[in-house]
């Protein structure tokens, strides 16, 4: 008999429902000697026991599904181990459950704030095994996380629509497209796209030099400009200052976000009209791509043969286009951002994109 624990934690993303349909199915195509408890709303299931034992029924016609059957939150690394408003040791906790259940495993679906607290459990002595799960893309130790193509789609969407009112109307526009801390999904959902400009983290950007960019292409006769523009988009001035000062100078800051800042600098400085979109929570939602779907089946597929074979402490990745084993204690706490020479960055330059730097 085996008896999983799963729990979905973190920002959701498309195809977490089809990982873990992936993870039960390859296990009940061997063995129907499986127990399989749900813990709802991510990490606070497990802390405060609340769970649901699901059959596989549970996991039938929900490949195609968005979200989670299980629900999600955010339970920060950063407070784990502090207790809860109740004096609750939220670690103790978790493995009091674990261990109440006599569980197996726990199959943990997350992005880099869920595999800190998954390998601090498998520090504790629990068996965990994590699957990457992330619009962003940003988790170390995997080429792509599930959820990252289906919001590349999205994205995308956004900013081929807005070439056909940018070019109707001769404006500059921003997309601003999410992805946290790095720039996976801009960089993509830019190029897909046929941005002129992408800003992302990883390379700030100069505003004059986005302005020159601007100029250039009005100069050629276009009428329009694109940029799509991640959300952690930072200019050259802003990324010498300390995380102090930065965090100081957004105290005051009066934008709603960086688009927006970046759209009245060019304004001001090139007198065009410029307009922000913002797809926002959209590029995580509705139906995962099929990239996705067969991505995270893959994912879940493999996580269903270690559990078979008794093999915990890792998170299922995938390198150079396989399927592989990563121990958890490397990916923890790592951030996979984009280096400003990757030959992507290189490519697009070459294509004619600014990168405003
Ligand atoms: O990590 C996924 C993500 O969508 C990021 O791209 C974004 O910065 C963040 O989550 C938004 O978080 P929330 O859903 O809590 O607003």
């Amino acid at each position: 008999m085996k008896r999983i624990g799963m729990l979905t934690s973190g920002g959701d993303c498309q195809a977490l429902n089809a990982a873990m349909r992936g993870v039960v199915k390859s296990i009940t195509t061997c063995t129907k000697d499986v127990e399989i408890y749900g813990f709802l709303d991510g990490y606070r299931g497990l802390i405060y026991s609340n769970f649901r034992m699901l059959t596989s029924a549970d996991f039938s016609g929900i490949l195609t599904e968005g979200g989670t059957i299980l629900g999600t939150s955010r339970t920060p690394f950063k407070t784990i181990q502090d207790p809860d408003e109740n004096g609750l040791n939220k670690v103790e906790a978790m493995k009091q459950n674990y261990y109440k259940l006599q569980l197996d495993c726990l199959v943990i679906l997350g992005g880099n704030g869920t595999h800190k607290t998954a390998n601090l459990l498998r520090e504790e002595g629990l068996n965990v095994i994590t699957l990457p799960k992330t619009i962003d893309n940003d988790l170390w130790g995997t080429d792509m996380t599930f959820g990252f193509q289906s919001a590349v789609d999205i994205a995308t969407q956004a900013i081929d629509c807005i070439h056909t009112t940018a070019s109707s109307h001769g404006r500059v526009f921003i997309v601003e497209v999410m992805g946290h801390k790095v720039g996976w999904l801009t960089l993509n959902a830019g190029m897909a796209g046929g941005a002129d400009i992408i800003l992302i983290p990883e390379i700030p950007y100069d505003i004059d030099k986005v302005v020159e960019a601007i100029k250039k292409r009005h100069e050629n006769g276009k009428r329009f400009t694109i940029l799509a523009v991640a959300e952690g988009a930072i200019s050259k001035e802003d990324a010498k200052l300390s995380k102090k000062e930065y965090k100081e100078k957004m105290k005051n800051y009066k934008y709603p976000s960086v688009s927006y800042e970046v759209a009245a600098k060019i304004q001001e400085k090139t007198g065009q009209e410029v307009r922000v979109t913002v797809p926002g929570h959209t590029q995580r939602g509705g139906s995962p791509c099929p990239y996705d779907r067969v991505f995270a089946s893959r994912l879940g597929s493999e996580a269903g043969k270690m559990i078979l074979e008794g093999e915990y402490g890792f998170m299922v990745g995938y390198k150079n286009r396989e399927i592989v084993r990563v121990p958890l204690e490397d990916v923890a706490g790592k951030l996979k951002a984009i280096a400003p020479d990757a030959s992507i960055v290189k490519e697009a330059k070459l294509l004619g994109i600014s990168f405003g730097d």
